[in-house]
């Protein structure tokens, strides 16, 4: 059975003073919370991972925002899979649009960056989507089983049981603007049809697939009611703790 998850993207936010305040206060909210129908999680700048870890409790998942794409050595001022999961963070969010499109984050380098955390011990939140033009020109569905294809198809059954899928339309970032539920919809059930071609049903099956893009509380309930949508990354929403918890509660 796949899992529910809302996982938090705190981008480059918050002091880590500011961070841990945050993070406690999601904490509280998700321990005082009756029946809660997902896993919480926060994605948090490297600095804040350690301080973070030490503030929240065991019903709560870390994750990281990146890793680098060399397992050690004279990379000045990367930080390692390794390192990420010696401080006690579950998962690392690979393949955010920000990283292909600011930093130049190639299919094949987020292959080797997927391999290096899995091989670290970390679960991978991996983040697929296309931009507006795109989906204007009618390649998204192509664009999504490239990057999809390309980065993890290489993985066993076994590792792909290791892999969060967020499915994050660029146009739908940071704009305010989100994919209507049954876009999302769409793009969800093509993602598990391609597990399914590659995987078999069982592995489609239990794949959790989140929606990301200006996903909030006032919209989250209408996404995770449909049938493959499995839960949130939730970028500006999760900076404000009432605001990230009226989408976990959203379940
Ligand atoms: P947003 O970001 O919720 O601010 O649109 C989502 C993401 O980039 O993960």
């Amino acid at each position: 059975m796949r899992k529910n998850i809302v996982a938090g993207n705190w981008k480059m936010n918050t002091t880590v003073p500011e961070g841990v305040q945050l993070a406690k206060e999601v904490c509280e909210a998700v321990c005082a919370a009756q029946d809660l129908k997902c896993d919480v999680i926060v994605g948090v700048p490297f600095t804040h991972l350690c301080a973070v870890k030490g503030a929240i409790c065991e019903k709560m998942g870390l994750a990281a925002e990146n890793c680098a794409d060399h397992e050690k050595g004279a990379y000045t001022g990367e930080v390692s899979a390794a390192m990420v999961a010696s401080t006690g963070a579950d998962y690392v969010i690979l393949g955010h649009s920000e990283r292909r499109g600011y930093y130049n984050e190639s299919i094949e380098m987020l292959k080797t960056k997927v391999d290096l955390a899995l091989a670290a011990g970390l679960k991978v939140i991996f983040c697929c989507g296309e931009s507006l033009d795109e989906r204007k020109a009618g390649t998204h569905f192509d664009v999504i089983k490239n990057e999809i294809a390309g980065s993890l198809f290489h993985l066993d059954a076994e590792a792909m049981g290791r892999i969060v899928i967020a499915y994050e339309p660029i146009w739908a970032i940071g704009t305010g603007e989100t994919a209507t539920a049954d876009q999302a919809q769409e793009i969800h059930k093509f993602i598990r049809g391609i597990l399914a071609e590659k995987y078999g049903a069982q592995v489609a099956d239990d794949t959790t697939i989140l929606y990301g893009g200006s996903c909030k509380p006032s919209n989250a309930r209408e996404l995770f009611a449909m049938p493959d949508i499995d839960g949130g990354l939730i970028g500006g929403a999760s900076l404000k703790a009432a605001d990230f918890m009226g989408i976990v509660t959203a379940f």
